[in-house]
């Protein structure tokens, strides 16, 4: 008799992936925030190309490109999809330049006017070549690598909308603070455009996403939850209402003691942890509940040598024995030599965990 055919096999989940669901891989996963651009010559050439860097974002061929160099170079566990915080309110509507060095500029939202001017409407047809690069890049990817979609977090993006420009954000607090129910009707928007933004990035590929929240840290105490946490948890509540099994990993950078409760109210499944927080908290307060990522300072790979792997095994003995996956703690900085990123890479490949051969685990 014929056996009946075996169900279809799933392909086995990538080891990013089952990091950020909570089992311990060893080696840890490893991939960097911003691990593609500037600090890599053939980023330059193909931004060169592509005039500039939004037209660099919304073509897909070079935005594939650029995501598969790092990958390609180094062989991290992750490819993060190559795009920027900042398409969403373009994608709205805002005017968003990105001058030469000075940071970004957009046209400042700051009454309520502005804020009924946002065109949510549009944004799904402006972000196609996003969502294009993201397949064309999960097709692409090699083995086990996992595809990682991104988005700012609204306090975040509220920031840069408000203010126009990086800097203090004096305008954003002051407006936040002051008519919350008015800057209320701008987060609303953003909560809406960020779901959406990050749902479509997975239909189209992307097996993890993390939220952006850079910005985390500038608020006083009393603000956090209205401005970060409650954002972000309905971000998240929208996001696994349709993807329930798709991990989403939170950086609210620069807060402290606040991470735990961070991770408790926003239903985040992974903590990316900045370097302001020791490797040994983090594994102590989070790590027992939720995954955690981090928290190499990126300085490390412009000092490299013994200092650089001294770092790095520092923090891997502290995490690499529960779900973790190593990353900095912020973004590759311009000027960060690439072999030290090779050697950050071959360093965290090689770890073992303590006692590994006595106990033979
Ligand atoms: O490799 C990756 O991490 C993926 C791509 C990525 C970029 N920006 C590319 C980029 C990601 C995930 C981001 C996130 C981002 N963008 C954040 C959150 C992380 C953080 O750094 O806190 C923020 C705040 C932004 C906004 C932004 N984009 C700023 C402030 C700037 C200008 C400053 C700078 O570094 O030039 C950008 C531009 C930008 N985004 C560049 C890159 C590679 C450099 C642009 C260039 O090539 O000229």
């Amino acid at each position: 008799m014929p056996q009946p055919s075996p169900p279809l096999e799933q392909p086995p989940l990538k080891r990013l992936v089952r990091a950020l669901r909570g089992q311990s891989q060893t080696p840890p996963p490893v991939w960097l925030m911003r691990q593609a651009g500037r600090y890599l010559p053939e980023y330059g050439e193909l931004r060169r190309q592509a005039g500039s860097f939004l037209s660099l974002c919304y073509t897909p061929e070079l935005a594939v490109e650029v995501t598969l160099q790092p990958v390609k170079r180094f062989g991290m566990d992750a490819a993060i999809l190559f795009s920027d915080i900042l398409v969403v309110p373009d994608a709205l509507g805002v005017e968003v330049t990105f001058g030469n060095g000075n940071g970004p500029c957009l046209t400042p939202v700051r009454t309520l006017r502005d804020v009924a001017a946002l065109r949510p409407e549009r944004m799904h047809h402006h972000l196609a070549p996003v969502y294009d690069a993201a397949e064309r890049a999960a097709q692409a990817l090699p083995e086990g690598v996992a595809l990682i979609g991104f988005a700012g977090a609204p306090w975040t993006i509220a920031c840069y909308m408000v203010e126009g420009s990086g800097g203090a954000f004096t305008a954003a607090k002051l407006w936040a603070f002051g008519e919350p129910e008015e800057f209320q009707r701008l987060i609303d928007v953003l909560v809406e455009a960020t779901a959406e933004h990050l749902i479509e990035q997975v239909r189209h590929g992307a097996e993890a996403v993390q939220l952006f929240d850079s910005w985390a840290g500038i608020l006083p105490s009393s603000e956090f939850e209205r401005w970060c946490i409650a954002p972000t948890r309905s971000v998240v509540q929208r996001f696994k209402a349709i993807w329930p099994d798709v991990p989403v990993i939170g950086f609210p950078r620069g807060t402290g003691c606040m991470l735990r409760r961070y991770a408790e109210a926003t239903g985040v499944d992974a903590v990316s942890v900045d370097s302001g927080v020791s490797a040994e908290w983090a594994a102590r307060e989070l790590q027992p509940r939720w995954a955690v990522q981090g928290n190499l300072d990126p300085v490390y790979l412009l000092v490299g040598g013994t200092e650089l792997t001294g770092r790095i095994r520092a923090i891997l003995d502290a995490l690499g024995d529960g779900p973790f996956v190593f990353n900095l703690g912020h973004g590759v900085l311009p000027g960060t030599p690439p072999g030290n990123v090779a050697l950050l890479v071959e360093a965290v490949r090689a770890w073992r965990p303590r006692g590994e051969g006595a106990t033979g685990r």
